[in-house]
């Protein structure tokens, strides 16, 4: 099916896709990477078993701890050889988790990053600046050959150097930036300072993702650039960026790119496969990747799956968050995009924040630091905000945190994902 049919197919349609695809995977990855043969005779299933999208249950899930136990190669079905590419994703802890891709796999990617970019608003002729990192990461790269594909001229400028992304901004004009959320935010900061207003730029669309991210800090992003922000998801093990995209007629969450990436939503503690609209945990089925197959992977991020809107295939909630950054507060559940929907909507504060967890004695307690924005960072004032922050975390979260806010600019910025968490138990 070409690719402009593939995205208004019908659900039948596609159904018969996904099931012809998702038999020709599972025997892939049975066939050809020890691991994946081991684990199904274990679960006793063979590939023959699925006779519908729904026996795919049957199938034992895969985790990330899965991949580090076969580091750096062992997950590959096809001889290293016949990879074109290598990236990894680096864990906080222990050892990078490796990904790799023939060329059948990077022209898949790039047609899904370029269908992302089309469904964000970007067409052939477009110059896209691209700051998500280029290296191991997958979010420069990625974006760079989607944005290629699509025929846009790119700027391949990676992450970091805020000064020289503003000069090349102003100079060079793109109306497309690819780069993550709190990123973005502190580009913002930098045309500040230059003395540029950052709602004067070329700048049209921002297609932003990488990390979670809420409604209210779409809303900063629109309001301080004068752009359209959208949300794009992806994880290195699944491809990387362009596993989904936030449609821009519409803004209600990625859509997810079902012809090669099969969804599925499960109950993290039982496993169980949940019904379409219920929260859980995200869990993919490549269907056509050659290189490094993944059949049920967790992807640990917290969502629901919607019907489709902008296009046939369904779309996902934005995440509420990673399982990994949940925070558990005297055992109320946290996660940080809660606390940024309220700093978000408080014009006092500036959208940068961190989380500290700390043990003292038998109790565990949460430090929200975050900063004013500038002109309103007298010590009074900023005692009055960070009082008012406690209170509403105390009502709409349900726990007694400390609030620190402090200067404009107190918060480190990140050039790529923002780190939201800090465990210091
Ligand atoms: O972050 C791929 C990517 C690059 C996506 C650029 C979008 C743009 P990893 O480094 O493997 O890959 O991290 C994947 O990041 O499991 C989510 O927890 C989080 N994440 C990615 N996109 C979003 C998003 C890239 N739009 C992990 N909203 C995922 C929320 C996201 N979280």
């Amino acid at each position: 099916m070409a690719e402009q049919d593939i995205q208004h197919a019908t659900r039948d349609e596609l159904t018969a896709l996904q099931l012809k695809r998702m038999r020709w995977s599972l025997g892939h990855a049975f066939d050809n990477v020890p691991f994946y043969k081991t684990a199904f005779d274990q679960a006793g299933v063979h590939p023959d078993d699925l006779k519908s999208l729904a026996d795919l249950g049957r199938f034992p899930l895969t985790a990330k701890e899965d991949l580090r136990a076969n580091y750096p190669f062992g997950m590959f079905a096809v001889p290293r050889e016949k990879l074109v590419r290598i990236h990894a994703s680096s864990g906080t802890t222990g050892k990078p988790t490796v990904v790799g891709y023939t060329q059948n796999d990077i022209d898949m990617w790039s047609d899904v990053v370029a269908r992302s970019i089309h469904a964000a608003g970007g067409r052939s002729g477009d110059l896209v600046h691209v700051a998500y990192g280029y290296g191991l990461f997958t979010g420069g790269l990625g974006a760079h050959y989607g944005a290629e594909r699509l025929g846009c001229t790119v700027i391949p400028m990676s992450g970091g150097s805020s000064e020289k992304q503003v000069q090349l901004i102003q100079d060079f004009k793109p109306r497309i930036i690819m780069v993550t959320p709190s990123y973005m935010l502190s580009l913002a900061d930098t045309f500040e300072q230059m003395g540029i207003d950052p709602r004067s730029t070329s700048l049209e669309i921002g297609i932003h993702g990488a990390e979670p991210w809420t409604d209210e800090m779409r809303r900063e992003i629109e309001a301080k650039f004068d752009i359209d922000a959208v949300d794009i998801y992806g994880l290195s093990e699944v491809i990387g960026p362009g596993v989904g995209q936030e449609s821009i007629e519409t803004k209600d969450g990625p859509h997810l790119w079902e012809d090669h990436f099969y969804p599925e939503i499960i109950n993290p503690e039982t496993g169980d496969v949940l019904e379409d609209g219920e929260e859980g945990e995200l869990v993919f089925t490549s269907l056509t990747k050659e290189a490094f197959p993944v059949i049920r992977y967790r992807t640990r991020d917290l969502t629901r799956l919607l019907p489709g809107t902008a296009f046939n295939m369904r779309r996902m909630a934005r995440i509420r968050g990673r399982s990994d950054d949940m925070m558990i507060i005297r055992g109320v559940n946290i996660f940080p995009t809660q606390i940024e929907d309220l700093i978000c909507a408080d014009v006092r504060l500036a959208p940068h924040y961190f989380c500290e967890v700390r043990r003292e004695g038998r109790m565990d307690t949460l430090t929200v630091v975050t900063e004013s924005v500038i002109g309103a960072a007298d010590s009074d004032n900023q005692q009055a905000v960070a009082k008012d922050l406690t209170h509403h975390i105390k009502s709409l979260i349900g726990v007694s945190v400390t609030v620190d806010v402090r200067k404009p600019g107190g918060v480190p910025r990140s050039e790529g994902k923002a780190k939201r968490v800090y465990d210091l138990r």
